[in-house]
């Protein structure tokens, strides 16, 4: 076991119809909000329009910014903080996906600090400005993907430089998440599959990315994949289930927040490969992380494969001793079961070919590589020419 620090300060306030009590929850943390929110469109406009009923019918002032678009870009993001500033605010309140609540992070955290959204993001070699503090935020997830809602990270794309990255400051964890299995049925059935697809994508780039140092995160996290995917089987039955949605909430938050890693080190870096994706195409996470998870599992399986097997025989049922063996056999059960949801996708799918595939690659290594190595660093080194070809066996 590794030695960790592991802290939980949001406060989760589950239930269906819990919404409704956003006033009293906010009152404590400011007198204007600003309500940071996805474009307003027909299917999300009542959810928006409810929320800001139940803030005004509280007395609380209510700023709308309906403008973070998924993948949110800095250029957005900093015209979020404008507003926020010109117009008073000192409280933010994110209703939305990750996307949203880590836009509404960067605002938050930014138009206390100073400067621009982009400023804090980690690039290549570049020492990211750090925070002084950050104004409160109160998140109500429409999506159970990233856990946004209760850790520190937060993703931004610069659409100009094709670049997405990320950073992490503790000032800019929720105060409180509301999770609203009501507010969380609404979501069509098509993101809500992507975001399962993240989900497990969190769980695995944790679980494999070290030795056997923690027997505790390795069973909570294989208890959360087996969770996570009995919940997705049921929730293409029913989409409006609330019972459902609120297990896929708690994977989410618990599948990213950190108690499934207590005393494993570090990640893999298939995030990183992903991002490209999304920066160069603005293609939804989700099924970003569907395209490159099954060629990157087939890739490295001879790596770490007593990982790899330990994974394969706990969660996927394989019964080879032979631990190369049923290193290889995970990438093909979890094909079968994306085949299974409905996920099994390639790049020629979602219309991407392989001109970029260098480019995209180069990317990743300028933003998160190591420029002595040329390798970007993990249990698993990963080079250039690694990226190239997970990408042309996605293809
Ligand atoms: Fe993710």
């Amino acid at each position: 076991m590794n030695n960790f620090e592991w802290n939980f300060t949001t406060k989760l306030v589950y239930g269906p119809g819990r919404l409704a009590e956003l006033g009293d929850i906010v009152k404590p943390f400011g007198k204007k909000v600003m309500l940071a929110t996805y474009k307003r469109d027909t299917a999300f406009a009542p959810l928006i329009d409810k929320t800001i009923a139940i803030l005004n019918a509280n007395n609380v002032e209510v700023e709308v910014f309906d403008a973070i678009e998924p993948n949110p870009r800095s250029t957005t993001i900093d015209r979020g903080i404008e507003l926020f500033q010109k117009s008073g605010c000192d409280c933010i309140v994110a209703l939305g996906g990750g996307s949203v609540i880590d836009g509404a992070k960067y605002i938050a955290a930014t138009a206390f600090s100073g400067g621009l959204s982009w400023d804090y993001v980690v690039l290549g070699d570049r020492k990211p400005r750090a925070y002084t503090g950050a104004y409160p935020i109160v998140a109500i997830p429409t999506v159970s993907a990233a856990g946004s809602e209760v850790n520190a990270g937060g993703v931004l794309t610069n659409w100009e430089t094709k670049e997405k990255s990320f950073s992490r400051s503790e000032y800019r964890i929720p105060k409180v998440a509301i999770i609203d299995p009501e507010v969380l049925a609404t979501l069509p059935l098509s993101i809500t599959k992507d975001s399962c697809i993240d989900i497990f994508s969190h769980l695995i780039e944790r679980y494999l990315s070290s030795e056997d140092t923690s027997e505790f995160a390795d069973r909570i996290t294989e208890g959360i994949i087996l969770t996570l995917k009995d919940a997705f089987y049921k929730v293409i039955e029913n989409p409006k289930d609330l019972e459902t949605r609120g297990t896929l909430a708690l994977c989410s938050i618990f599948g990213w927040q950190g108690i499934q890693a207590l005393g494993r080190m570090g990640s893999i870096p298939m995030h990183s490969i992903e991002m490209p994706l999304s920066a160069h195409y603005d293609l939804s996470h989700g099924r970003g992380m569907g395209i490159i998870i099954p060629p990157y599992l087939e890739y490295f399986a001879d790596k770490l494969p007593h990982r790899w097997a330990k994974l394969a025989r706990r969660v996927f049922d394989v019964k080879e001793d032979d631990d190369l063996k049923a290193a290889k056999m995970l990438s093909v059960k979890v094909i079968e079961w994306f085949e299974s949801v409905g996920m099994y996708l390639k790049l020629s799918d979602v219309k991407i070919d392989s001109e970029k595939f260098e480019l995209m690659a180069n990317d990743v290594m300028r933003m998160f590589g190591n420029s002595e190595t040329d390798r970007i660093d993990s249990i698993i080194p990963t080079s250039v020419k690694d990226m190239v070809e997970i990408y042309k066996m996605a293809k």
